[in-house]
């Protein structure tokens, strides 16, 4: 397979981890990155989902380089977790703008090049949380929450056009985000894992893939959980 993939936020982490799912399948791999030195192996293009002008400047060079995307994860993201009511407005909408109008952003220039292809895949990386609520993360877990509504709705939309819309909703996973908690935090999540440890990148990578591979051509609209358990029922 020599496919035109994307992968939003590939420098690092769980993107990262896609990123090379990918590449070691043989397809061409694009990542966005904001800054610092990318990783090297891929397309790297530096983008702040937040500008729009940005993501057109980065699908216009993938364009020219790799031709136009036919698959891709929305997997940038961010947290800014807080108590409602220290929760300022600007902590809310900036949680919303990357997580969800961003991931807008890089769906609605993709689908240009799917339509006229005919097929495309698109992948959004929301989370557990966004079925499950976590206190203190009222803005991420909305917009997480909100990636399942776009998904759905334009599986439905563009179905008949054979592009597919499937949302990835990992459980905690060892990257920086879920370093970044206090170790009482951690260890209080994983006493609710089933599986009792935290997840790796790869094994998100892995339902990516699926996702995205000639054997998932007929799921659409589907929230698969990659989260030890911590989820099950919602
Ligand atoms: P990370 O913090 O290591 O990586 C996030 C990536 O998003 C980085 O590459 C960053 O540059 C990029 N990004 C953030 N804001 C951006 C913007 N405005 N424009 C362009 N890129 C931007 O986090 P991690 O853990 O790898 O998370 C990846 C995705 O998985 C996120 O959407 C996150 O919400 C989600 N997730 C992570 C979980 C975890 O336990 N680590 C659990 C559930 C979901």
């Amino acid at each position: 397979m020599s496919r035109s993939v994307l992968v939003t936020g590939g420098n690092r982490g769980i993107g990262l981890a896609i990123a090379r799912a990918f590449a070691d399948a043989g397809d061409k791999v694009a990542i966005t990155y904001r800054s610092g030195e990318p990783p090297a192996g891929f397309l790297a293009v530096k983008c702040d989902i937040t500008e729009p002008e940005q993501v057109e400047q980065a699908y216009k060079e993938i364009e020219e380089k790799h031709g136009p995307v036919e698959v891709l994860v929305a997997n940038a993201g961010i947290t800014r977790d807080q108590l409602l009511m220290r929760m300022t407005e600007e902590d809310f909408s900036a949680v919303l703008d990357t997580n969800l109008t961003g991931t807008f952003r890089v769906v609605k220039r993709a689908n240009r090049g799917m339509l006229r292809a005919r097929k495309g895949r698109v992948v959004l990386i929301s989370s557990v949380v966004g079925l499950l609520g976590g206190a203190g993360q009222a803005n991420y877990a909305a917009s997480k929450a909100g990636l399942v509504g776009f998904a759905r709705s334009l599986a439905r939309e563009l179905g008949s056009r054979n592009i597919t819309f499937n949302v990835v909703a990992p459980g905690f996973i060892d990257t920086d985000m879920t370093r970044a908690l206090s170790d009482e935090q951690r260890e209080g999540i994983l006493e609710q894992v089933p599986l009792a440890r935290y997840g790796q990148p790869e094994e998100i990578a892995a339902a990516v893939r699926f996702l995205a591979s000639d054997e998932a051509a007929y799921i659409t609209g589907a929230v698969i959980p990659v989260d030890g358990g911590l989820g099950m029922g919602h």
